[in-house]
């Protein structure tokens, strides 16, 4: 067990039994992750800090500024007595003995890497601020997901920006990479229960010490067999491995989609086949529209630029296609409803159901829907969208961004945030699910009965997620298509 009080003891500068913890960056990793990190260690002192105001604001409101199942509970349980949310960035820093830094790590927009690299200035400039105001030596922790090597770069400021202790002494820092694998919306479960936690250090005897000080964070409620200790440099490409590895069975049983609609297979009986076999397993072969998130294309695309510059140009272009693949996906999806639709949604309106990257989340980043909703308004279509979490603002931000489009009024002509699924489709021609969410698979017979009443007909609904039952559907009068089951068109008599 952690010590509870007293002064923590330290092996060459480095504290061994962890007493207070800042977390710099209070988004989707760092808000949940260190909430309950401060439930299952009621002895340690834990704060969030963020140079958002309005973000910190939210963390200390009623309305967290993260959905995600179970969160609520936990904020409420500790927030006040070990779990403190703040703007005070420096105050936070040098209380704390270990420094999570969950700061956000975009694709370059522009510069050297545009497009591939991570954008690591939020990065530097936490590390920086470490380094101008710690008085006392600190274990430094990478949550963010990273290139591999950047421990080096942080390494290299904080010692050469790093002062001395009021006793005189020179202030150490040990860095350690500590990725974190929860998947959003079930970002709580997975943090009760992770798979690994996985801690990488330096092979040197502070390293090894400031890892065991984690570890001993950790197994407060972790089995310590799942901790597992690795070098820094395996411990940061872990992350980038898992994530490109996940992503690239999305892709694969998303190629194989196309093959099953072009030739009447069905997509979930060939994944159910596969995943039988206990080397391939079942998890992440189901066919979508397209993978979204924050994490699978920003990391593959690091990935691709870090073999590149490693001079591996096969090695490039092989997780490149995992990238390529998915942008396929999305943009035959896309044009199957243009061609359904008798080659022409121009003035039609279209029914977006779902627009955050997956079910139980409020996050838009990358999501699917953000790039058919463009290629739907390109088309000069009305698209009325409804999603059970995202808000109105979010998604006309998500829409509007430069890059995305270049004229936002003529978005908010084309576009129509609606309130339930039955507002979104009334009078629309097709319905197009881009979300698994419960309330779209779970709407029953009745609820389909009153949308397909309220459409234009004839009616096609579009299922991106593969979660409605198509049979029940085409009894209502839906023309339905579904990813990877085919073949669609079988004129005259689709349905
Ligand atoms: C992912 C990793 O799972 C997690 O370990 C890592 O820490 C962060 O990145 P996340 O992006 O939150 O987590 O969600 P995930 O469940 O992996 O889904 C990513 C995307 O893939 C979603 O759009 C989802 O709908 C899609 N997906 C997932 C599929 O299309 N098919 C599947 O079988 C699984
Ligand atoms: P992630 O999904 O990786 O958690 P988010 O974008 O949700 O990413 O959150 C990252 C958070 O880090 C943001 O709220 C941002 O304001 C914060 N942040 C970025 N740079 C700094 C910094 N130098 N100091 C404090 N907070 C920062």
């Amino acid at each position: 067990m952690a010590a509870v009080n007293g002064s923590s003891s330290n092996i060459q500068g480095v504290p061994t039994h962890v007493k207070s913890i800042c977390c710099i960056g209070a988004g989707y990793v760092g808000g949940p992750t260190c909430s309950v990190i401060a439930l299952k260690c009621p002895h340690i002192k834990v704060t969030i800090v963020d140079i958002n105001p309005v973000r910190i604001a939210a963390w200390n409101s009623d309305v967290l500024p993260v959905y995600e199942p179970g969160l609520d509970e936990v904020v409420r349980e500790c927030r006040g007595r070990n779990l403190f949310f703040s703007t005070d960035v420096d105050a936070a820093i040098k209380e704390a003995d270990l420094i999570f830094v969950s700061v956000n790590t975009p694709t370059k927009t522009s510069g050297v890497g545009k497009g591939f690299a991570a954008d690591l200035h939020y990065v530097e400039a936490s590390t920086r601020r470490i380094a101008s105001v710690a008085t006392s030596s600190k274990i430094i922790v990478e949550k963010s997901t990273v290139p591999c090597r950047t421990a080096a770069s942080m390494r290299t400021i904080l010692e050469s920006n790093s002062t001395f202790a009021a006793d005189g002494t020179q202030i150490s820092f040990q860095i350690l990479s500590n990725p974190e694998f929860l998947a959003e919306g079930t970002a709580i479960r997975d943090l009760f229960a992770p798979d690994r936690v996985l801690i990488g250090s330096l092979d040197t005897q502070q390293g090894k010490a400031a890892a065991n000080a984690l570890s001993e964070v950790y197994e407060n409620w972790v089995d310590r067999s799942k901790v597992y200790q690795t070098g820094l440099w395996s411990s940061e490409l872990s992350k980038l491995a898992a994530n490109a590895l996940l992503a690239q069975r999305i892709s694969s049983i998303n190629s194989l989609a196309a093959i099953c609609e072009a030739t009447g297979a069905n997509v979930d009986e060939v994944a159910h086949a596969c995943g039988l076999d206990g080397r391939i397993g079942n998890k992440f072969l189901k066919a979508s529209v397209g993978f979204g998130g924050s994490c699978f294309q920003k990391d593959i695309l690091n990935l691709v630029y870090l073999s590149e510059s490693l001079g591996l140009k096969e090695v490039s272009d092989y997780w490149h296609q995992v990238i390529k693949m998915n942008e396929y996906s999305k943009e035959r999806f896309a044009r199957k409803v243009v061609s359904t639709l008798f080659n022409t949604i121009t003035f039609k309106k279209i029914a977006v159901l779902g627009f955050a990257f997956k079910k139980d989340t409020g996050d838009t980043r990358e999501a699917a829907a953000i790039t058919l909703c463009k290629y739907f308004r390109q088309e000069r279509a009305f698209i009325a969208i409804y999603d059970p979490k995202v808000t109105t603002n979010q998604i006309m931000l998500d829409l509007t961004e430069p890059g995305v489009v270049d004229d936002a009024e003529a978005v908010r002509k084309q576009v129509r945030i609606a309130t339930s699924m039955q507002d979104a489709c009334d009078d629309a021609e097709a319905v197009i699910i881009c979300t698994e969410w419960d309330e779209f698979k779970n709407a029953s017979k009745q609820e389909w009965e009153a949308i397909y009443k309220a459409m234009k007909k004839p009616s096609f609904l579009f299922d991106g997620r593969g979660i409605v039952d198509t049979k029940m559907l085409r009894e209502v009068g839906f023309k339905v298509h579904a990813v990877g089951k085919g073949p669609v068109i079988v004129d005259p008599v689709w349905a």
